[in-house]
């Protein structure tokens, strides 16, 4: 298509204007924890600098930041840190082995009142400065997301003092202690309001909120007290032009809830069907994922068929960011990943483009001739039945 002439606007990056639910060229991906372990390049660097160390020294932090960017091309860049990160500066005492380890979890409504809300120019410089560092050295094609912890998962970690699968400590602190839950839920708010903003104001283009054990928590217990502050952290964000990513963990039973997190995308894991998602969630907003991190262990051929399941689920409606259902695990090949990142690129192109959007002419014109992108046709032949049929006509709501 050409422009109107004369006038030149640079395109959106795919990511971005799917954030937006706008048309896009491809199917933008990345991967969350793309940055990490499963690489070799990430390894050779720990080998000489601890976690911690690494997370506060900007050109460190900045080049493992573009160590998955340079070798598979994402369409999005995740700053390197963690989400305990901004926490060290409210009065809590952190150390990581591997996972976050407490020095003084919160264990009385005292504890909570020793808290500051801090403020992340002070506290944190270091992860505005990796942020400005990157906006210079990254391609425009792969916009920077900011990121932090929601406060429900942060406030798991400060009670429980270290990783858990029950965390019954955190949870009975919830019920227990309901009003002085409440102020340390809002604490994290706002110091997580706070140090989001100041990553959009230092270069970051999207912002994203881990709620990794959004999971734990009944409807009930998740609309009482993890969503409100969700509410209330991005609630300080509306006013910035930039797209708010909201991802509640092993969130099937809470996503209806969670689509008035305020959030513009919504992050699935993946065990709930993108297509289900998306009627649970309704049209206002886009979706990220969803694919099992544990794909990328299975034989190539399978692994597409659940990249193309993926894709299929996700259906035509422009507002889809291809990603995994959770973080990629350690043990992963990278070239799995590599193929991962090929495919979708290659089989989503000119799917979502302007004159191929679901609303428009073109879409149903190419739909109802029977059009199929690039992949598409050997993709069915393969797979039979499971393979893409109609991208979007499969859909279950
Ligand atoms: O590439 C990226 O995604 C950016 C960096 C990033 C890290 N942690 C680096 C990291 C991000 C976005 C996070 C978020 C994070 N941290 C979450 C939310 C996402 C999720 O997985 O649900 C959580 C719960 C944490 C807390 C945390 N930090 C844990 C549980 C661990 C141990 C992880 C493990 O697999 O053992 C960490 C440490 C950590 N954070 C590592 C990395 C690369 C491993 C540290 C190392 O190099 O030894």
């Amino acid at each position: 298509m050409s422009p109107v002439q004369g006038r030149v606007t640079p395109p959106e990056p795919p990511f971005l204007a799917a954030c937006r639910r706008r048309p896009v060229p491809h199917t933008p991906v990345w991967v969350m924890r793309q940055a990490g372990r499963y690489l070799p390049e990430y390894r050779a660097i720990r080998e000489k600098v601890g976690f911690l160390p690494l997370t506060k020294t900007p050109d460190l932090a900045a080049e493992v930041t573009l160590q998955p960017i340079r070798r598979f091309g994402m369409d999005a860049a995740i700053l390197f840190s963690d989400i305990m990160t901004p926490v060290e500066g409210m009065g809590i005492g952190l150390d990581f082995d591997p996972g976050p380890v407490i020095e003084n979890p919160v264990r009385s409504p005292a504890d909570v009142e020793r808290l500051r809300v801090a403020d992340p120019q002070e506290t944190v410089p270091f992860v505005m400065e990796t942020i400005r560092i990157l906006r210079e050295e990254l391609p425009a094609s792969a916009p920077l997301i900011g990121f932090a912890g929601a406060p429900w998962t942060l406030f798991c970690y400060v009670v429980e003092g270290k990783g858990s699968k029950t965390f019954i400590r955190a949870k009975s602190f919830l019920f227990a202690e309901p009003e002085a839950s409440r102020a340390l839920l809002d604490k994290l708010a706002d110091t997580m309001t706070a140090y989001l903003r100041a990553q959009a104001e230092a270069g970051a283009q999207a912002l994203m909120l881990f709620d990794s054990w959004a999971g734990l928590l009944s409807p009930h217990e998740f609309r009482a007290f993890a969503l409100p502050a969700v509410q209330r952290t991005l609630a300080g964000l509306a006013d910035m032009d930039v797209p708010l990513i909201y991802f509640p963990n092993n969130g099937s039973t809470l996503l209806e809830d969670a689509a008035s997190s305020g959030a513009h995308v919504m992050g699935i894991d993946w065990r709930t069907p993108l297509s289900r998602a998306r009627a649970l969630l309704g049209p206002g907003l886009a979706v990220q994922g969803n694919l099992d991190p544990a794909a990328l262990f299975a034989p190539r051929e399978a692994l597409g068929r659940q990249i193309r399941r993926v894709l299929d689920e996700a259906g035509d409606d422009p507002g889809h960011i291809f990603n995994l259902g959770h973080g990629i695990e350690r043990q992963t090949d990278p070239d799995a990943l590599a193929y991962l990142v090929d495919r979708v690129h290659e089989w989503t192109e000119g799917r979502r483009t302007a004159a191929g959007a679901p609303s428009g002419e073109g879409e149903s014109k190419a739909r109802r001739s029977g059009a199929k992108g690039p992949g598409e046709a050997s993709a069915a032949t393969q797979e039979g039945s499971a393979g893409v049929h109609g991208i979007g006509e499969g859909r279950e709501g």
